[in-house]
């Protein structure tokens, strides 16, 4: 049997056009606005340091399955509150992070390629969403 009705997404009006899809054009437009600033706030020096985590540092500090079991203090958890304070300051774990500590081998160097400055914005990063 062969139904005439149509009841996608794209009715058509009277007219003849296609018309919900435009229906969701302001909505599309206002969404992309307005996640500008947002986008602006993140981005840091030096690469910016969301970039810098997410391709090297993520892969043992987020709470995703691959970093669960290398004992780094996951992102956005309330271990960073005490790791600055045991530090002292935030520059204090930025050099501790580029050196290497404990099972975490140098961040700053020939072997993962980041500068000093990489490793403070991603050690910036991780605190903008983690002390509070
Ligand atoms: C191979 C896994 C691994 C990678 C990659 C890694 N870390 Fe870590 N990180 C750890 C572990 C494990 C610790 C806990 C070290 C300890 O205290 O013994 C740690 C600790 C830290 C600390 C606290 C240091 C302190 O003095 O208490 C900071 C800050 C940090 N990492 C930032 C970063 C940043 C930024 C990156 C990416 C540029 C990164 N880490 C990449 C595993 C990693």
């Amino acid at each position: 049997m062969i139904s005439s009705r149509s009841d996608g997404p794209f009715r058509l009006s009277k007219s003849g056009s296609a018309t919900y899809p435009l229906r969701s054009l302001p909505f599309l437009l206002a969404a992309a606005v307005f996640s500008l600033p947002a986008l602006a706030d993140e981005a840091a020096p030096a690469g910016g340091g969301q970039q810098v985590y997410e391709k090297n540092c993520a892969k043992c500090h987020s709470s995703a399955m691959g970093g669960f079991f290398t004992g780094a203090p996951k992102f956005g958890t309330e271990v960073w509150r005490a790791r600055l304070d045991a530090a002292g300051s935030a520059d204090a774990l930025v050099k501790s992070t580029a050196a290497g500590k404990g099972k975490m081998p140098p961040q700053a160097g020939a072997a993962t390629g980041l500068s000093e400055a990489d490793v403070k914005a991603a050690v910036e990063y991780i605190l903008k969403y983690s002390v509070h």
